[in-house]
């Protein structure tokens, strides 16, 4: 990997194209036939196929910037980094301290918002390629080091900011495993707390299962979706957080329209009553804020059960927070009678959806023994604290 570092590594990695399985290995013996070194033909060829899986996240900077496999997969996605840096530019933050860079990807974003960035990270081969990746930004400074013994109050200014986006895999590199115990990440949680109390302006990435009672009093947590997916909960402290707003949820489609949801899960209640002609879904990043009544008090919806993530409306809403569905059917649920209904509408395919239900959706397909042309989805779900069967179709 380092030769790549080199001139004739620079040179051999940029004259090749982007990356494709099936001429690879040809490439690869083309090269060294032309006399390159094996180990640095390998590890051209290797990061051109990092360059070409990066696209999804980075887009076309992807082709410019260097990778590891495990840094690729804990980098975040510079649209998602992009709002990110947002906060700081909104909070008056010149400078930008990111502890714990990894390759670079929330640093470039903030120093493609003008920022002034301090990246830091701990492994020596991680801040060489984020000072490659930073490499068009003068402002952007690249230090290894860990950050638990940098002395914070000599390194930062009154109205810098700090970003922490700790890594959740322990282990060697190329063999590590994810872990959810926030002691376990690294820097560790605790750390990040600490950092949040000393400096304002701090803003942390976590994973979007962390539990809401290890949410610290004071700041916004932002839970990020992509495409329906979650991807994080973010932390803002101080004058990145928003007035008033204690849980959010930021939607984005991948395409770069974004909505943006804020509200105290603690001050709304969503009533419960009988299902109507639409069933919606909330979004993930919604229901992990706590914000499924605040959704339901903008379209009038109410619960299909209390406990349920669900909404329903008697009319069509229009909501980007929420997948619509029009219930055709309601029912108990009963294998046979289930059976019987798909059995009359010729359903060969079936799409299974399921929220607050213990079926495992593949035995049920079994037991169903589908034949027919017809497509249909069921939704597996409680109704008012009942075992029950929706089946709907997209609105
Ligand atoms: C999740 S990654 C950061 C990814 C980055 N935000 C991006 O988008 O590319 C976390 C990084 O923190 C670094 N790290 C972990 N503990 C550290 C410590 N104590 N000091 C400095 N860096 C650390 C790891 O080496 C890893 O590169």
């Amino acid at each position: 990997m380092r030769s790549l570092l080199t001139p004739d590594g620079w040179a051999v990695l940029e004259s090749l194209p982007t990356y494709d399985e099936g001429s690879a290995m040809a490439l690869g013996e083309r090269l060294r036939g032309q006399g390159h070194d094996p180990a640095l033909v390998a590890a051209a060829l290797t990061q051109s196929r990092l360059r070409l899986r990066a696209r999804a996240k980075l887009g076309p900077f992807a082709d410019a910037m260097l990778f590891t496999a495990d840094g690729l997969e804990q980098a975040t996605r510079l649209a998602v980094a992009a709002h990110h840096a947002r906060r700081y530019v909104g909070a008056g933050c010149g400078r930008v301290a990111d502890l714990g860079c990894g390759l670079g990807s929330d640093a470039m974003a903030l120093a493609g918002l003008d920022r002034e960035v301090l990246a830091v990270d701990a492994d020596e081969l991680t801040a060489a390629l984020a000072a490659v990746n930073l490499r068009h930004w003068p402002d952007a400074v690249v230090r290894c080091a860990d950050v638990t013994e940098l002395d914070l109050a000599a390194e930062l200014a009154p109205g810098d900011g700090v970003w922490l986006d700790p890594a959740r895999r322990t282990g060697a590199a190329g063999s590590s495993r994810r872990t959810f115990d926030p002691e376990a990440f690294s820097p560790p949680y605790s750390f990040v707390l600490d950092v949040m109390r000393r400096v304002p302006a701090t803003g942390a990435k976590l994973a979007p299962g962390i539990a809401h009672h290890l949410l610290p009093e004071g700041v916004e947590a932002q839970w990020v979706s992509v495409g329906g997916d979650v991807v994080e909960c973010a932390l803002w402290s101080g004058s990145l957080a928003r007035e008033g707003v204690a849980r959010s949820a930021l939607l984005l489609d991948g395409v770069g329209t974004a909505h943006d949801l804020a509200g105290d899960p603690g001050l709304a209640r969503a009533e419960v009553a009988p299902v109507g002609a639409f069933l919606h879904e909330p979004d993930g990043a919604v229901i992990r804020a706590g914000l499924v009544a605040d959704v339901a008090a903008s379209v009038g919806g109410r619960l299909i059960d209390p406990t349920i993530a669900y909404l329903s409306t008697d009319a069509p809403v229009g909501s980007p927070y929420l997948h619509s569905y029009v219930v055709d059917e309601v029912m108990p649920f009963h294998l046979k009678t289930l059976r019987t209904h798909l059995r009359d509408r010729g359903v060969g395919r079936l799409t299974i959806k399921k929220r607050g239900s213990a079926v495992d959706p593949d035995a049920l397909r079994r037991q169903l023994r589908l034949t027919g042309d017809a497509e249909a989805t069921i939704v597996l779900t409680r109704v008012a604290g009942r075992a029950s069967v929706l089946v709907v179709r997209p609105a």
